[in-house]
């Protein structure tokens, strides 16, 4: 990184340099290391909306641009030229495969996709009502009870292999918890599949009859991973960041973002866009649903970014990807797509939405396009953890990789009680 002049502070009498880092794109930042040290005071910031938790090569964003790069390349081209495997291989190395290198990688990744055959055991502890979301948290911090030869973070080998049995094997944890939850019994992976083709097999293939897959959902599918893959520092990457600063195991680190990733306000909002949708119904009603958000009643689910002030550049391919399927599917008049585009246009056009910089995000069409594909709702945001599992992975291997890597300890801004006596209970009215 380039130095430019320091940043001054003047804490109470003090004046402290602060020096300020230049990365390759976006913001410099001002780095605060020493301010503690130097003027016992913290800085104050929840929800890091101004804070850069790490240095980082992987993803860059640029929220007011609507630009999203994979080790450079933007999200459009990798969507478009590129798959699911290879853009793994981008996240996890920082370049793109040679073909020789591609191959080993892929036959790699298909060797890993089985489970050990207790591991399907521990479906049947879940209600067979359970969330999807909640067979995925448990039976992915489960896996560290099956890997023991695998969870030195210290040995680079070790570390590999992690990242390559999480990558292969979630589409097959994912397609069980689908199973489990629809009393089907579990279907297998094949290796002579690709990886989308391979998932799609085990989701939605029956004993009783052979199962042909649509290339084109296979193609929709495989672009929904990409589009997924990685997201900079999103909340449940921070998560996986912050539990593996403490040296915990991969498999708990990613079970820990699959956590954090569930809620509504993050990888949630696909499964509450696509509920939204259905309960708006048809286009009449959408002047009515939009006066509920400007009174504060509920928010535009699918619509907003922490980061975008601008369109979700992932958004437009998954419109894209909407419109595909749909047409695979039979579905080109799909009501709710129908609601969405007008919500979409409605919102867009709005003042209330224009000032607040409140855009479509991934979230808004992808629930259309997993529903046309056969998917309920409550695997939404599976789908969406076994893609992120990429992202999740290389960004936890980039902070143990680092030198300067060290335990995660944010500090506070204390506003409770200052030290008082303990009074017995005898003694109190
Ligand atoms: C993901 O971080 C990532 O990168 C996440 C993600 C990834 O790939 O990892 O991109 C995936 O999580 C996408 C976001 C999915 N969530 C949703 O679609 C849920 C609906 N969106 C919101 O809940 C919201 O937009 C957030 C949580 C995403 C962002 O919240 P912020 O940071 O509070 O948004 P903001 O500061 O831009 O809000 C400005 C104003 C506020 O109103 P005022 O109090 O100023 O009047 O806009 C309002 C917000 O209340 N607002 C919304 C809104 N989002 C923000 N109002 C209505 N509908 C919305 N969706």
């Amino acid at each position: 990184m380039t130095q430019t002049p320091p940043a001054k502070v003047t804490v109470g009498d003090k004046v402290i340099d602060l020096p300020i880092l230049k990365g390759s794109l976006g913001p410099d930042v001002i780095d605060i290391r020493k301010l503690y040290a130097q003027s016992d005071a913290f800085t104050y910031d929840p929800g890091f909306t101004s804070t850069a938790s790490c240095e980082s090569k992987i993803t860059y964003i640029d929220g007011d641009q609507g630009v999203l790069l994979h080790r450079g390349y933007p999200i459009d081209q990798l969507a478009s030229q590129s798959n699911f495997l290879e853009t793994c291989y981008l996240l996890l190395h920082g370049e793109l495969p040679s073909a020789a290198e591609y191959e080993k990688f892929e036959s790699t990744i298909t060797r890993h996709t089985m489970l050990h055959a207790q591991f399907d055991r521990f479906f049947d502890g879940f209600r067979r009502d359970a969330h999807p979301m909640a067979i995925m948290t448990g039976a992915v911090g489960a896996l560290s009870a099956f890997y023991h030869d695998s969870l030195d973070i210290h040995d680079a080998q070790q570390r590999e292999i992690s990242a390559h049995r999480l990558i292969a094997k979630m589409p097959t944890i994912a397609a069980r918890a689908f199973k489990y939850s629809v009393g089907q019994p579990f279907v297998h992976p094949k290796n002579n599949l690709s990886y989308a083709e391979n998932f799609l097999r085990m989701c939605f293939a029956v004993p009783a009859e052979d199962y042909v897959v649509d290339p084109a959902l296979v193609r929709a599918m495989d672009r929904i991973f990409i589009l997924h893959a990685d997201h900079e520092q999103n909340a449940s990457t921070s998560t996986v960041r912050l539990a593996g600063s403490s040296g915990a195991n991969p498999f708990a680190c990613i079970a820990a973002g699959i956590a954090c990733l569930w809620g509504p306000s993050h990888g949630g909002a696909n499964e509450e866009a696509l509920n939204m949708l259905r309960e708006i119904g048809t286009p009449e009603k959408i002047p009515e649903f939009i006066a509920g958000v400007k009174d504060r009643r509920y928010k535009l689910m699918g619509f907003g970014h922490r980061v975008y002030k601008n369109y979700d550049p992932r958004a437009k391919v998954m419109q894209t990807s909407a419109y595909e399927v749909l047409a695979a599917t039979g579905r080109e008049n799909d009501p709710l797509f129908q609601v969405a585009k007008e919500l979409e246009a409605v919102a867009l056009k709005d003042e209330f939405f224009i000032e607040r910089k409140l855009f479509p995000n991934v979230d808004f069409y992808s629930g259309i396009t997993l529903s046309a594909m056969g998917f309920p709702t409550t695997m939404f945001t599976v789908l969406f953890a076994l893609a992120r599992t990429v992202g999740w992975i290389a960004q936890w291997k980039e902070m143990i990789e680092d030198p300067g890597q060290k335990i995660g300890r944010p500090r506070q801004l204390y506003t409770g009680a200052t030290q008082r006596d303990f009074v017995p209970l005898s003694q109190r009215g």
